[in-house]
C-alpha cells in the first residue's frame, strides 16, 4: 500500500502542474516562455572546505568516489576513486550484508599529468556477477582510512519494470549544484555519486584541448577519471556507448567526437539502434551534450550538424526522448522533426511528427558560468516550454511500457518548485 500512496502523491503533483499547463494552452498552440526571473544567487564554486567536498580524513583515504553501470544490463558496476598520497590498494571488498564483505574485486590504478597538473592516483574497479535489484555494501581503501558505501543494482531487464531516474545537466560544483542535488535527494535519488550509478556524457569542458600548453589529446582528464562500460555495447570509445537498465535502453553520444557518416561513432550508432529491442526495453532514451533543438541565444545552432546526421534515425527508430545539457536553461520541445530538408527541397522548417522524440535541455544543474537568460524571440513553434533557472530534472518515473511521468523542478532560490510536468507516452507501445 505504501507504493500506492506514493504514486497518488505523484499524480496530485502532476495534475496540479498539468492544470496550469493546459490553461496556458487555451491561448492557442504557442509554447510557454516562463517569465520567472530568479534573484541573484551566488553561482560560484563551493569552497573546498565545505563538508560536501571535504577530503576525507586519514592517510591516503579514498576520495571523489563515483560509480557507474559496468555492463550492458546492470549486473556490474565500475567503482572509481582517487587517493592522494600513494597508489595504495585498488581492491573493492563487497557483499550483500553490512560489515560482511564476502567478495573481492581487483581494480587498476593510474596517474597522469596535464601540463603542470599532476593527478592523484586514480582507481577503477570493475565489479561484476551481481544480482539484479539487490543492495550491495562495499569498502575501499585500507586500514583506518578505508571507507564504506553501498549501491542498489537495477531490476532485471523487463518491459514493465517501473523505474525512477534523475538527469542533471552541466552540474558543476556550485552552491546551485548543491541545492539541485539536495532536491534530487529529497525526491528519492541518492545525492552522492558514491551510492548511485551515474551515466556520464562528455561536455565541452571535458575536451581540454590546449595546444599552447602542449596538451593535444582531447578528453585526457575526462577519460582518466570517468570510466564507462563502452565495451559492453561494442563501442570502440568510452565517449559513446549504450546500456540497458530495467525497461530503458539508454544511448550516450559524444557531441565533440566525429559523428558524420562513416565515422566510428556513426557506424556504432547504426548498429546499436538495430540492437534495440522495444519488446524488452520499451523506452529508448538518447543523451548528448549539445542540444539539437535549442531556442536560447546561448549555443544557438550548435547542435545543427548532429541534427542533420542523426535526426532521421531518431524518427525512424521512434526514440522517446533526447536529453541534452550545454545551454544553462531548461527547454522542452513538442514532437517535431526536420528531416525532409535537403539543400534543394526548400522544406526547411521543423514540422509536427508523431514519431519524433521530445527534446529536453537540462543544462541547468548550477554551473559556475551562470544562466543563459536570453531566449530568442518569438519562441519557435517547436518549443513547448522554456525557462532560465537552475533546476533539476529530478524524477523521470517510468511506470510501465506505455507511460512515464516527467517532472522538472525549478530550484527557486533554494526551494524546490514543480514547474514543468507531463506524461510521456511510449513511442513504440
Ligand atoms: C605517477 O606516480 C609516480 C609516483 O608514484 C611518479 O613517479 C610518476 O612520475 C607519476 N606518473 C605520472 C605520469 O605523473
Ligand atoms: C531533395 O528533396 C527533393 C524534394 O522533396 C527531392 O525530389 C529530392 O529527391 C531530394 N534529394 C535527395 C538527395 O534526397
Ligand atoms: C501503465 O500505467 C498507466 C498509468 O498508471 C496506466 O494508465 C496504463 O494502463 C498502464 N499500462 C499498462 C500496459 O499496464
Amino acid at each position: 500500500m505504501a507504493g500506492v500512496t506514493r504514486m497518488e502523491s505523484m499524480w496530485l503533483q502532476f495534475i496540479l502542474t498539468c492544470f496550469v499547463f493546459s490553461s496556458y494552452l487555451r491561448n492557442g498552440n504557442a509554447g510557454i516562455t516562463s517569465t520567472f526571473i530568479r534573484s541573484e544567487y551566488p553561482s560560484v564554486d563551493i569552497p573546498l572546505e565545505n563538508k560536501v567536498l571535504a577530503v576525507p580524513k586519514g592517510h591516503n583515504a579514498p576520495q571523489q568516489v563515483h560509480i557507474t553501470q559496468g555492463d550492458y544490463d546492470g549486473r556490474a558496476v565500475i567503482i572509481s576513486w582517487v587517493t592522494a598520497d600513494e597508489p595504495g590498494t585498488s581492491k573493492v571488498q563487497y557483499g550483500t550484508s553490512e560489515k560482511n564483505f564476502e567478495f573481492t574485486a581487483e581494480g587498476t590504478v593510474t596517474n597522469y599529468t596535464f601540463y603542470e597538473y599532476k593527478s592523484g592516483y586514480i582507481h577503477h574497479c570493475h565489479v561484476d556477477g551481481l544480482e539484479h535489484d539487490t543492495k550491495y555494501y562495499y569498502k575501499i581503501g585500507s586500514g583506518d582510512s578505508s571507507r564504506e558505501f553501498w549501491f542498489i543494482t537495477p531490476p532485471k531487464i523487463n518491459p514493465d519494470a517501473s523505474y525512477k531516474f534523475g538527469i542533471i545537466g552541466d552540474l558543476g560544483q556550485t552552491f546551485n549544484s548543491l541545492s539541485t542535488l539536495e532536491h534530487y535527494m529529497q525526491s528519492g535519488g541518492q545525492a552522492s555519486t558514491a551510492y548511485q550509478s551515474w551515466i556520464w556524457s562528455a561536455g565541452n569542458h571535458e575536451i581540454d584541448y590546449m595546444p599552447y600548453m602542449g596538451e593535444v589529446t582531447p578528453f585526457k582528464n575526462y577519460l582518466q577519471r570517468y570510466a564507462t562500460p563502452y565495451y559492453a555495447s561494442k563501442s570502440s570509445n568510452p565517449l559513446w556507448y549504450a546500456i540497458r537498465r530495467a525497461s530503458a535502453h539508454i544511448i550516450v553520444l559524444s557531441s565533440y567526437s566525429p559523428f558524420v557518416k562513416y565515422t566510428p561513432q556513426w557506424m556504432w550508432l547504426q548498429e546499436e539502434l538495430k540492437r534495440v529491442d522495444r519488446e524488452k526495453t520499451p523506452w529508448l532514451i538518447v543523451l548528448m551534450h549539445v542540444p539539437i533543438y535549442n531556442s536560447n541565444e546561448a549555443h544557438y545552432m550548435e547542435g545543427e550538424s548532429m541534427r542533420a546526421v542523426y535526426e532521421s534515425w531518431f524518427v525512424h527508430y521512434k526514440v522517446d526522448v533526447v536529453f541534452a545539457g550545454h545551454v544553462h536553461a531548461y527547454e522542452r520541445s513538442y514532437r517535431i522533426s526536420n528531416i525532409h530538408y535537403n539543400v534543394t527541397s526548400g522544406e526547411q522548417y521543423p514540422i509536427p511528427d508523431k514519431s519524433a522524440p521530445v527534446y529536453i535541455t537540462v543544462g541547468d544543474g548550477g554551473n559556475q558560468e551562470g544562466l543563459a537568460g536570453r531566449f530568442r524571440d518569438p519562441q519557435p513553434d517547436y518549443s513547448a516550454f522554456r525557462e532560465a533557472s537552475y533546476g533539476a530534472f529530478d524524477t523521470g518515473e517510468i511506470q510501465n511500457r506505455t507511460h512515464a511521468l516527467y517532472h522538472w523542478n525549478r530550484n527557486d532560490d533554494g526551494k524546490k518548485m514543480a514547474t514543468d510536468a507531463f506524461v510521456l507516452h511510449n513511442q513504440y507501445w
